[in-house]
């Protein structure tokens, strides 16, 4: 069969441990893949916050989410246009130290024709990064996948890499999932809080 790939290995981390009911981010929306599946692990009773400074990856994740919203069985879904450098005041307060996953998928919004340009960055992951640590619950779970191969990406994986690995392990425990023989190719942190 293979090893998964790293997005199949975030999903499986998540989907293990969100439960029905549960709050979730996505804090990277791109096309909305992962603000589907957030929204479908967490079922009718759950609510997912996505962020993405793009208006155009907002639109592609609102036409993916159109397309299974008849289902009745996702969460409720907020989209904001927003930095997740700002997660910690927008996200309600009553979700805080509850919030079951947070997903970030960094890098450039991956479709045909966009700005590859327009990448995360260091500063405003590593900001979202502290807040998503707060918001979550005890066995909550930040997943991290990382892309080195691009202009900027080996610097922002290096950092979040030191970043992760410097959290006290009395806070949480952090693993990484990747291909050793290429430097360049994605890979996967995973935090779970204690
Ligand atoms: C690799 S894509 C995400 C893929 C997405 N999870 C999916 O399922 O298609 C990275 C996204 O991060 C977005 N992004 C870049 N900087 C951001 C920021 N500061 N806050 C939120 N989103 C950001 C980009 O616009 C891009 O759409």
């Amino acid at each position: 069969m293979g090893f998964l790939s790293v997005l199949s290995c975030a999903h499986q981390w998540i989907g293990s441990r969100l439960q029905p009911g549960d709050f979730a981010i996505d804090a990277t929306v791109g096309t909305g893949a992962d603000t589907l599946f957030l929204a479908q692990q967490v079922g009718h009773r759950g609510q997912v916050i996505g962020f993405d400074i793009q208006s155009e990856a907002l639109t592609l994740a609102q036409a993916r989410i159109r397309k299974h919203s008849d289902s009745g069985k996702l969460g409720s879904i907020s989209m904001l246009e927003l930095s997740h450098a700002r997660m910690a005041e927008v996200i309600p307060s009553g979700w805080v130290g509850k919030v079951g996953a947070v997903m970030f998928n960094l890098g450039y919004l991956p479709t045909e024709g966009a700005n590859t340009s327009i990448i995360t960055e260091t500063t405003s992951t590593i900001a979202a990064l502290e807040a998503a640590t707060t918001l979550l619950r005890p066995r909550g779970i930040i997943t991290v996948v990382l892309y080195p191969g691009h202009d900027g990406g080996a610097q922002e994986a290096e950092a979040v890499s030191t970043w992760a690995s410097a959290l006290p392990v009395e806070q949480a425990q952090v693993v990484m999932y990747r291909q050793m023989q290429r430097e360049t190719s994605p890979y996967l942190i995973g935090i779970e809080k204690k």
